[in-house]
């Protein structure tokens, strides 16, 4: 019966950390050693796509079997990092690929967004669907058709990883609504999104296979994930982007129980056409394919960058091998059809086909992937487009809502016209090696060659018109108070206090920023979790010497800070990869101009071992392997990375998930709870209904409303995020449920003694667990507990409800 009147049960004060007794569970490896066939293909309705599907349709029906497997297969000839042919015959110029997911990044006078880890540290919904939009127009403007990002995968399961920048947040409900805001965005900019990498992609370390010392192919990693941490944890963000209607989705190089990503059929066609109602097209990770038509028959529609070796012009697995496998009878051309249709809706849904800007030619000129000559048929345009428009203020504003106050000791931050300022470490200053770390060794070689860092290396990079570095901006800032500025850029000279500070008069500085950085880039894991270059050393010698040290860090993911505690350590500002404007996003927060109110989006712990419930997978004897088999990544911590897990151990963090400071305070109440599913009764299974891209659309129903009043305590305004979470019932023989999961998180501007309410929309997804048996999103019997708070661990209020 319907149970909605006696929903809320409670209300009140929570200060105590909630914790479960810590269940064990087994983890059986062979059951993870091959993955379940789910053939054939679906084929796509065009579902949300109506008008374009039937337009692909005849367009389509209009191609020789040639033509269309031209669609399939990319090509080496041409100006953008992934290309599909033109087919002049009827007047389709092709399409045009480019990375990725913060910038695009093989052109000139484009912008350098913040990354998606420092849109995420923003949890702001507004302004990370402006990025989109921006970067969007940019891609569109330089005539590229498809952006490939952004990015969920890798979701975060481990720190270490190398493009954990990349994407957005270890948690995939924050992950999940940065993707659907940013895929929105991005099309409606008119260019095609293109959410990867699908899926498991957690880690660099072996993700594709290599040649051992005895000439044996040793397969990439495997990533063997059980089925409910496939759906809630993993997926989760992917389900977003679907429903979210993105163009394509990009299959990873990593296998999955043993069977590459862009041939598993139980990923591409189980999971992601069938259950998520994916519509568009899986394109592969580049030179991610490993077989011809078992490939294609497993569910992936568009090969890149096409030839066996991508640097060339090898012929592909696909290609003329696709047109002899459908005349020899082992291909249908009806999957044929049903890939060329997947590519070409979106593109007639997105309009592409009416007035589409035409190439930028400089993208060939740096096209490092291209074959010349290019195919003739691809139109060009002028070089040098500028895209840029005013996005740097918007590029300005998100970094600096991506900043994230740690630690603030007796207002040492905002910045008070102080008399003199020591500026220090090799982060601060101009890069001397180059604006662009498309190289992943860019910034091993040095000391302070490469100077601030904005943004990692590695396809996920941009190439910088500009860098608005931290001392030019505090140069600038500090003019207007009289402030000295004096710096030393040398970390080894830094790092020995008996000879570092001679230069700096009057001594010591009323305050001194101390810059650390952390390179990290794709197709490498990060080694450790300290930032680089010494930092612990630099750290303890300015602090050893200046009692007002104010620590900042460019990081692409967690960092231990050993010296967090060191009383000379005033305040500490994680400001993540913030793009072209970072020394003024910096600089606006150091100085108050911008009250903070960036959120961590990963967890601090105290030590690097904290983290080893979910390593990389990796050691000297699989480096040296002769097994083909033998690296195997069992994801055995299920549901529980991050926040999760320590919660779930009830283990002390330095600073929680969620977790932000501001230079005002905020109180909550209020908090309330409404079913809003009107006279309708709440089943433990979704009804039944067609799929539609998402899955079932009434795991998206809205069954309950939670709101709470914010108010702002202090004397500043300034802006709250108020974050809700849900405690979940154990599933009894399922890996365990974690403590509490994020459910609702609003960014809201308040003014001094001012409050405003917020709300939170739990929609059927929120509140059920994938069962694995009943292969469904169920409501468990029994009671949820909603906690609203500040952070994962400064949690305000609690209400308990039981939906059915
Ligand atoms: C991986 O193996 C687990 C355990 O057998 C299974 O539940 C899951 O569906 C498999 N996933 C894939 C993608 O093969
Ligand atoms: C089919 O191609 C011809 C050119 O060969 C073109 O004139 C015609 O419009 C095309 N039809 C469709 C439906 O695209
Ligand atoms: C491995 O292959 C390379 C090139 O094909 C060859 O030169 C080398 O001798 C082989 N090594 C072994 C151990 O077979
Ligand atoms: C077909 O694929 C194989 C790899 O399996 C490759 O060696 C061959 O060259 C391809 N053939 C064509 C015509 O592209
Ligand atoms: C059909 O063609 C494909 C692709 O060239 C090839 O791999 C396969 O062996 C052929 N099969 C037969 C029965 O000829
Ligand atoms: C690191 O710091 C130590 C002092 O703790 C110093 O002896 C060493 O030279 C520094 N190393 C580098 C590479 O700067
Ligand atoms: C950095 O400082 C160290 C220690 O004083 C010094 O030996 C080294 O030459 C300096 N490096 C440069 C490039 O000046
Ligand atoms: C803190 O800074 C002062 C200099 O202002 C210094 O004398 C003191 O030793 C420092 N404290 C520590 C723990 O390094
Ligand atoms: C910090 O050092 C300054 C001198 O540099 C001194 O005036 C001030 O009292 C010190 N503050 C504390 C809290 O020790
Ligand atoms: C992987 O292990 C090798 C050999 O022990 C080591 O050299 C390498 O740094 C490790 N990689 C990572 C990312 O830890
Ligand atoms: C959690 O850990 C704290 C100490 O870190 C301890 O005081 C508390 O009793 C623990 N709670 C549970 C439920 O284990
Ligand atoms: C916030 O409140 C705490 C105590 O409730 C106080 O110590 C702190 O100074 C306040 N911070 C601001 C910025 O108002």
């Amino acid at each position: 019966m319907s149970s909605h009147r006696k929903n809320c049960i409670y209300t009140g004060l929570l200060v105590m950390l909630k914790v479960v007794t810590a269940q064990t569970f087994s983890w059986d490896h062979s059951l993870f050693t091959t993955s379940p066939p789910v053939y054939p293909s679906p084929a796509t309705a065009g579902i949300g796509w109506e008008i374009a599907f039937a337009q692909a349709g005849a367009f389509v029906a209009n191609l020789t079997l040639e033509e269309k497997v031209t669609l399939l297969t990319g090509v080496a000839q041409g100006p953008c990092i992934g290309n599909i042919a033109p087919i002049p015959r009827v007047g389709f110029d092709g399409l045009c690929l480019q990375d990725g997911p913060l910038s695009i990044r093989q052109a000139t006078y484009a912008s350098v967004f913040p990354a998606g880890l420092t849109a995420a540290a923003s949890w702001d919904k507004g302004l990370i669907y402006n990025r989109g939009l921006y970067l969007g127009a940019e891609f569109k403007a330089k005539g590229a058709h498809v952006a490939l990002g952004p990015v969920a995968g890798p979701l975060g399961r481990s720190g270490y990883a190398g493009r954990g920048w990349e994407g957005f947040s270890p948690d995939p409900y924050l992950t999940g609504v940065a993707m659907e805001q940013t895929i929105s965005a991005m099309q409606r900019s008119g260019v095609q999104a293109n959410a990867k990498h699908f899926i498991g992609n957690e880690q660099e370390t072996q993700r594709n296979p290599t040649i051992s010392q005895n000439n044996v192919t040793i397969e990439a990693v495997s990533s063997n994930i059980d089925d409910r941490t496939m759906h809630e944890l993993y997926m989760w963000p992917f389900a977003n982007a679907v429903r979210a209607g993105v163009a394509s989705v990009m299959c990873s190089y990593n296998r999955l129980n043993s069977s590459y990503s862009c041939q598993n059929s139980k990923a591409l066609s189980g999971l992601l056409k069938e259950e998520l109602g994916f519509q568009g097209y899986v394109m592969s990770d580049w030179g991610a394919v490993h077989a011809g038509v078992a490939s294609v028959e497993a569910g992936l529609d568009m090969n890149m960058p096409g030839p066996i070796g991508f640097f060339t012009t090898e012929p592909s697995f696909w290609g003329s091998n696709l047109t002899m496998a459908v005349g020899n009878g082992t291909l249908s051309e009806v999957r044929v059809d049903d890939m060329a249709r997947r590519i070409m809706t979106p593109y007639f849904h997105l309009r592409q086909d009416k007035d589409y800007p035409p190439i930028d030619m400089e993208s060939g000129n740096l096209n490092i992937l291209g074959v010349y000559p290019y195919l003739d048929t691809f139109k060009f345009e002028t070089a040098n487009v500028d895209v840029r428009q005013t996005h740097a203020q918007l590029i300005r504003e998100l970094a600096a809502a991506g900043t994230v106050l740690l630690k603030n000791i007796d207002n040492a931050l905002p910045l008070k016209a102080p008399k003199t300022i020591g500026v220090f470490g090799n982060d601060i200053g101009d890069p001397t090696n180059g604006l662009y770390t498309l190289s992943m060794s860019t910034n091993l070689g040095g000391n302070y060659e490469y100077g601030t860092l904005a943004v990692g290396g590695g396809s996920g990079t941009g190439r910088l018109t500009y860098i608005v570095t931290p001392l030019d901006a505090l140069k600038n800032r500090a003019a207007r108070d009289g402030s000295l500025v004096q710096y030393l850029l040398n970390n080894t000279l830094i790092s020995d206090p008996s000879i570092a500070f001679q230069s700096i008069a009057p001594s010591p500085p009323e305050v001194c920023l101390v810059f650390l950085k952390t390179w990290a880039a794709e197709g490498d894991d990060r080694t450790t979790l300290l930032a680089d270059w010494n930092s612990t050393a630099v750290v303890e010698s300015v602090a050893s010497y200046c009692n007002n040290t104010v620590v900042i860090t460019h990081t692409g993911g967690p960092n231990i800070m050993p010296w967090a505690n060191h009383p000379n350590v005033t305040a500490i500002v994680a400001a993540h990869f913030p793009g072209q404007e970072s020394g003024n996003s910096l600089v606006d927060i150091l100085y108050g101009d911008v009250n903070p109110s960036g959120k961590l989006p990963y967890t601090i712990a105290h030590k690097e071992v904290d983290y080893a419930f979910a390593d990389i997978t990796n050691s000297t004897d699989l480096q040296e392997t002769e097994d083909p088999n033998a690296w195997q990544s069992d994801f055995k911590e299920g549901l529980l990375i991050d926040y999760r897990h320590f919660d779930y151990y009830n283990r002390s963090v330095l600073y929680e998930f969620g977790f932000g400071l501001s230079y005002t305070n905020f109180s909550m109440s209020n908090l309330s709870i409404r079913n809003v599913y009107g006279n309708n009764i709440i089943t433990a299974r979704p009804l039944p209904a067609a799929i539609a891209p998402g899955g079932n659309p009434t795991l998206y129903d809205v069954l309950f409303r939670v709101r709470a009043e914010i108010t702002n305590t202090g004397l500043v305004a300034g802006a709250a995020v108020p974050q809700l979470y849900l405690s979940l019932p154990q599933i009894a023989g399922e890996t365990p449920t974690p403590v509490k999961v994020l459910r609702g998180f609003e960014k809201v501007s308040v003014q001094p003694a001012q409050s405003t309410t917020v709300s939170f929309d739990l929609m059927r997804r929120d509140i059920s667990y994938w069962d694995t048996k009943q292969q469904e999103w169920i409501i468990a019997p029994g009671t949820i507990e909603a906690q609203a708070g500040f952070s994962s661990r400064d949690i305000r209020l609690v209400a308990s409800f039981s939906p059915l």
